[in-house]
C-alpha cells in the first residue's frame, strides 16, 4: 500500500547526489567512501570510521573486536529493533535481555545491576554491554558506562537511530568502546542502505576493515588465513551519504519541530530528555491511555494512508529468542502495547502533522 503520509521516507535528492558524482569524475570510486568516512569523523568527533553495508553488519564486526564468542553473555536491551540482538546469536554468543526505565524508555541502570549479580549468582559474568537510544532519545549514559567501568564490561554503542543526538554536547555513538550508526532508509541521514562504526582505536578500525573486506591479507595474491565477511559500504552508497550528511542539523531541527507540533497539539505522554540529553526525535512516539484506543487510532489512520507502527514488541517475547536470560520489569511491555510511532520524517509538511493529530483526536 502506499501511504500519503509515510512514517519516515527520505527522497532522494537527485540533483544533490548527481553533484556528489559530478566531483568523482574519473577518480577512484574508492574515494568517495574514504571521503564519507572522513566526514563522519568531522560530523561525531570520532578519529575513527569504517563504512558498512548495513548497521547490522557493523553490530556483528564490533562485538567480534571487543571480543564476543561463543557463550559469552552480552548484556542488551530488550526494548530495541531485532538487529541489536540477532548479532549476539551469530556469534554463539548469549544475549542477557534487560527491560526499560521510565524516562528515556532505554535500558534501566537497576535492571542491569540485577543481570548482574544473577548472572554472579551463577558463577558467570558478562563480557559487552550494548547500549541503544531507541528512537533517538539518549539512554542514561551517566550511570550505565559507571556500571559498566565498574564491571570491566566492554561497551558497544548501537546509536543506529540516534545521528545527531547528543549528551553533554557530545555525539551519541562515540561514548562507548565502539558505536555504530545505521544509514537505512527510514533514518535522519540515509545511504539508502549502510552503516557505519566508529572508533578511538586504529587497530580496531583496521581490523574491522580486514573482515569487512573478506579477511584479504595485504599480498598481491589472495590469502586469507582467517574468516572474513563481504560487509564493506558500496560507493554509491557513500555518495548518497555525503549529498545527506550535510543537512544532519537541518534534519534534526525538522524531526524535533514535529515532535513539539504533534505534543502541542497532542498533549501525550513520550519518553523524556534527562538534563544534558538532546534526542534527534527520530520517530515521534506516543503513549495512549490504553491498548483498544491505541488499535482504533492505528486503524484509523491506516484507512486514511496514514503509516504508523506500534512501538518495538520487546525482544524478550519474541518467538526467536525463546529462553534466553532476561530481566523484566513490564515496562517494554507496557509501551509495546501503548505505542505508537507517528509519522516523524523530516520532509513532512506542518500542515501534514496538524491533519494527522486532528484525526486522532477524533
Ligand atoms: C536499534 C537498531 N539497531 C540496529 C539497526 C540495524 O541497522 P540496519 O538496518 O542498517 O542493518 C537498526 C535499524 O534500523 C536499529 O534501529
Amino acid at each position: 500500500m502506499r501511504y500519503s503520509i509515510p512514517l519516515s521516507y527520505n527522497p532522494i535528492n537527485v540533483p544533490r547526489l548527481a553533484e556528489v558524482l559530478n566531483r568523482y569524475e574519473g577518480v577512484h570510486h574508492n574515494q568517495i567512501i574514504t571521503d564519507f568516512e572522513s566526514a563522519m569523523c568531522s560530523v561525531t568527533g570520532s578519529p575513527f570510521a569504517v563504512a558498512l553495508n548495513s548497521g547490522t553488519a557493523a553490530i556483528h564486526l564490533a562485538l567480534k573486536i571487543l571480543g564476543v564468542g561463543a557463550d559469552d553473555y552480552v548484556i542488551a536491551p530488550t526494548f530495541t529493533y531485532v538487529a541489536t540482538i540477532n548479532p549476539i546469536l551469530y556469534l554463539g554468543a548469549r544475549p542477557v535481555l534487560v527491560d526499560s526505565e521510565a524516562t528515556t524508555w532505554n535500558m534501566d541502570p537497576d535492571a542491569v545491576e540485577e543481570a548482574i549479580l544473577k548472572l554472579k549468582n551463577e558463577g558467570k559474568r558478562p563480557k559487552v554491554m550494548v547500549l541503544v537510544h531507541t528512537y533517538g532519545m539518549p539512554c542514561q549514559l551517566d550511570r550505565l558506562l559507571a556500571i559498566a567501568r565498574r564491571e570491566g564490561l566492554r561497551v558497544l554503542e548501537d546509536a543506529a537511530e540516534s545521528l545527531g543526538s547528543t549528551y553533554r554536547g557530545q555525539m551519541v555513538g562515540t561514548f562507548g568502546d565502539v558505536g555504530i550508526y545505521s544509514f537505512n532508509n527510514n533514518k535522519v541521514v540515509t545511504t539508502y542502505g549502510g552503516g557505519i562504526l566508529i572508533t578511538k582505536s586504529p587497530e580496531w578500525a583496521s581490523k574491522v576493515r580486514f573482515l569487512a573486506n573478506q579477511a584479504r591479507e595485504d599480498l598481491p595474491y589472495y590469502e586469507h588465513r582467517a574468516m572474513g565477511y563481504n560487509y564493506a559500504m558500496g560507493s554509491l552508497n557513500a555518495a548518497a551519504g555525503m549529498s545527506q550528511l550535510i543537512d544532519l542539523q537541518e534534519n534534526v531541527a525538522k524531526r524535533r519541530s514535529i515532535f513539539n507540533l504533534y505534543k502541542g497539539l497532542l498533549g501525550m505522554e513520550s519518553h523524556d530528555e534527562i538534563p544534558g540529553a538532546y534526542s534527534n526525535r527520530w520517530f515521534s512516539t506516543f503513549l495512549f491511555p490504553n491498548e483498544a484506543t491505541r488499535n482504533r487510532v492505528t486503524s484509523l489512520l491506516e484507512a486514511n494512508t496514514i503509516e504508523t507502527r506500534p512501538l518495538w514488541r520487546p525482544m524478550h517475547d519474541q518467538p526467536v529468542f525463546h529462553g534466553v536470560h532476561s530481566i523484566t520489569n513490564g515496562h517494554a511491555n507496557h509501551l509495546f502495547k501503548h505505542g505508537i510511532c507517528l509519522p516523524s520524517g523530516q520532509s513532512l509538511t506542518p500542515t501534514q502533522v496538524e491533519m494527522v493529530a486532528a484525526l486522532i483526536k477524533a
